[in-house]
C-alpha cells in the first residue's frame, strides 16, 4: 500500500505547501480517480493522508491568515503564533475530515489515513507541549484526544464499517513536556479505536530528526514504540 502524504482538506487555514495536494472539493476527483487507477493497475492499493497543519500552515505567508491551533504556541521555534479555535471552528474541521474521507473513498483510494504527529493540529491538541486550553479540549488526557477522537468517529461515520482508517501519531514525542510513550498509550485508549490501523511514528518539530529519521539511525530504530503500541 503506498501513501500519498500530507493532503489538505481545509484550504487556505490548513495548508502547509505551496505545492501540495488537495481533496478539499470534487473537482479534484477526476486527477485523484487518475492517480488511482493506475496505481491499480500495478497492482498497488493505495492511501491518502489528509491532514491539517494547524500551527505549522503556511498561510501567514500566502494570504495573510493567522494559522490555528490548540494554544497560540508556535508549532517550531521561531515560526508564526497561531490563535486557538474556537469549539464551533473545531467542530467544522471535524466535518471537513469526514467530508475529505468520503472523497477519498469516492475518488478510488483503498485507505484513508489521519496525521494526527508531527506536530501538526490533531497533534497540537494531544500533546501537552502545545495544548494549554482549560476547556473540554485541554488538561486531562480525554480532553486532550477528544478532538481526534471525534474526527475518527465522524471519519468512520462517513466511509461506513467495511473501508481502512489509519491513524499516524507521533508515539514517543521526545521533549520534556510533551507525550512519552506510555503516554501516547494512555490517549490511544481514548481516541484508538475507531481505527483500522496504527501508524507508529516519532518526534515533533523541534527533533525533526525522529520523525524523517536522520541517515545515521539504525533501521527500524522505533520499532519497540510500534511493538509497544500493538
Ligand atoms: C521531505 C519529507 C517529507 C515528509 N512528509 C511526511 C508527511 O507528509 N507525512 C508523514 O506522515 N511523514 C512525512 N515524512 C516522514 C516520513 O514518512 C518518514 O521519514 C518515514 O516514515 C521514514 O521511512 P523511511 O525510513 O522509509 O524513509 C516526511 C519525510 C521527509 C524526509
Amino acid at each position: 500500500m503506498i501513501t500519498l502524504e500530507n493532503v489538505c482538506f481545509d484550504y487556505p487555514l490548513g495548508t502547509n505547501g505551496t505545492t501540495q495536494l488537495r481533496i478539499d472539493n470534487d473537482q479534484y476527483l477526476p486527477g485523484l480517480w487518475k492517480f488511482n487507477e493506475r496505481m491499480h493497475a500495478y497492482g498497488a492499493c493505495t492511501s491518502v493522508q489528509i491532514n491539517h497543519a494547524g500551527a505549522s500552515a503556511t498561510n501567514l505567508r500566502l494570504n495573510g491568515l493567522q494559522p490555528v491551533s490548540a494554544s497560540n504556541i508556535p508549532s517550531k521555534m521561531g515560526t508564526n503564533c497561531p490563535r486557538p479555535l474556537t469549539v464551533p471552528e473545531i467542530n467544522q474541521i471535524i466535518v471537513k475530515y469526514a467530508e475529505a474521507a468520503d472523497r477519498a473513498k469516492r475518488a478510488g483510494f483503498d485507505c484513508v489515513e489521519i496525521h494526527a504527529g508531527h506536530s501538526y493540529l490533531l497533534d497540537q491538541f494531544l500533546s501537552p507541549h502545545y495544548n494549554h486550553r482549560t476547556d473540554q479540549y485541554g488538561g486531562s488526557v480525554e480532553n486532550r484526544a477528544r478532538f481526534a477522537k471525534k474526527v475518527l468517529q465522524a471519519v468512520r461515520q462517513a466511509v461506513g464499517p467495511r473501508f481502512p482508517i489509519s491513524v499516524r501519531f507521533s508515539a514517543d514525542e521526545f521533549v520534556d513536556d510533551g507525550n512519552s510513550l506510555t503516554d501516547t498509550l494512555n490517549l490511544l485508549q481514548y481516541f484508538g479505536e475507531p481505527a483500522d490501523i496504527f501508524n507508529v511514528s516519532a518526534g515533533i518539530n523541534d527533533n525533526l530528526q525522529y520523525q524523517i529519521d536522520k541517515m545515521s539511525l539504525s533501521d527500524g530504530w522505533r520499532s519497540y514504540q510500534a511493538a509497544a503500541v500493538k
